[in-house]
């Protein structure tokens, strides 16, 4: 009887065990929606240990030619986190019917830029390691790198995304918008699990790269046209450097969105109080805008061997690749 009285409580005890790890298990699975499991800076140590080195200079020989590269490489990889998690959706050309490209929704069309770069890289890539370095994980690099050539903070890139062999066109028409307010821009990052702070530190990336003047508050005054380019920050337009933040705080940022981080109702319980930390320490902002950019390149990414694919040619989904 007693034998029995515990042989019955050890199985109870292990199946409240088992339904314990259970639960842990789920919910981690939930978790790695947005905290990059799986991903780590050493991925390519052994298989590809250029990888590096290989975009840094591609990145390096392209700004030569054109200034703005950082700028615009950063972005990409932006644009292609918000919409299906870092999983280089963007990167798709058209192939219809299966594949319709991101790159003709309204925040990418005629804007985003700096897809050759991308292009070289991988095509260095596939020399140095054949098969390797998916192109997900090259807009992650990529946008790091351009940081650090600018002036701004230098961190360890998490690795080991995979390629996407979707888009999604919907999110992509709802990345954030130069017109949204600030409630809009804070509900579409906490959407990715990014906070306030985390768009405050991320909007700093305007301290280098341009925009055309129909975008901007002063609207393309004396009769420009709608795509003349305007610096993002007047101040040091091709340094990456906290000077942002001073232009907000005199009342000259440059696009509606930027300046909302003060101007908004809900910017001072929001995002004010971090405009003016980061305009009055700009190591505060480094470090902070390193832990953002770590945390938005941990959104939904493809890991493991059963999601995605480690794409040949950036533009096109491994099947399709002839
Ligand atoms: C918060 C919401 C954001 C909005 C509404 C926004 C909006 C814009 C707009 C309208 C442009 C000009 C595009 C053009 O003229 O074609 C631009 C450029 C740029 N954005 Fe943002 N942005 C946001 C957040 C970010 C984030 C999070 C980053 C990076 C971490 C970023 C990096 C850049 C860079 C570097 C450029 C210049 C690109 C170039 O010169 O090619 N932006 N952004
Ligand atoms: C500038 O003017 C054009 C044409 O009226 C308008 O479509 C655009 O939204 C305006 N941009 C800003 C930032 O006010």
């Amino acid at each position: 009887m007693a034998a029995a009285a515990a042989s019955s409580s050890s199985l109870l005890l292990i199946i409240v065990a088992v339904a314990v790890a259970v639960v842990a298990v789920m919910s981690q699975a939930a978790h790695a929606k947005h905290n990059g499991g799986g991903l780590s800076s050493g991925f390519y140590d052994e298989t590809c240990p250029s990888a590096h080195d290989v975009v840094r200079r591609v990145i390096q020989d392209a700004r030569v030619a054109d200034p703005r590269i950082p700028a615009s490489l950063i972005r990409l990889h932006f644009h292609d986190c918000f919409v299906n998690g870092c999983d280089a959706s963007i990167l798709l050309d058209d192939d219809l019917p299966a594949i319709a490209t991101e790159k003709t929704v309204p925040a990418n069309d005629n804007s985003a830029r700096g897809f050759n770069v991308i292009d070289d890289i991988k095509c260095e890539l596939e020399k140095a390691c054949p098969g390797v370095v998916s192109c997900a994980d090259i807009l992650a690099l990529a946008a790091q790198i351009s940081v650090q050539l600018a002036g701004g903070p230098r961190w360890r890139v998490p690795l080991g995304r995979r390629d996407a062999t979707t888009t999604n066109i919907p999110s992509a028409e709802d990345l954030p918008n130069f017109f949204d307010p600030l409630d809009k821009l804070l509900r579409k990052f906490h959407n990715v699990g990014l906070d306030h702070a985390d768009l405050v530190a991320l909007q700093g990336a305007h301290t280098f790269g341009r925009t055309q003047c129909l975008f901007t508050r002063e609207n393309c005054t004396a009769g420009r046209p709608a795509d003349a380019l305007d610096n993002l920050d007047d101040v040091t337009p091709d340094v990456f450097d906290n000077k942002y933040y001073g232009s907000l705080l005199h009342g000259i940022g440059k696009l509606p969105s930027d300046q909302v981080m003060l101007s908004d109702p809900y910017a001072a319980a929001t995002t004010a109080p971090v405009v003016h930390r980061f305009a009055s320490n700009q190591k505060d902002f480094f470090r902070s805008f390193a832990a953002s950019m770590i945390k938005m390149g941990n959104i939904s990414p493809l890991t493991g061997t059963m999601n995605g694919e480690i794409r040949h040619n950036c533009r096109r989904i491994n099947t399709r690749d002839y």
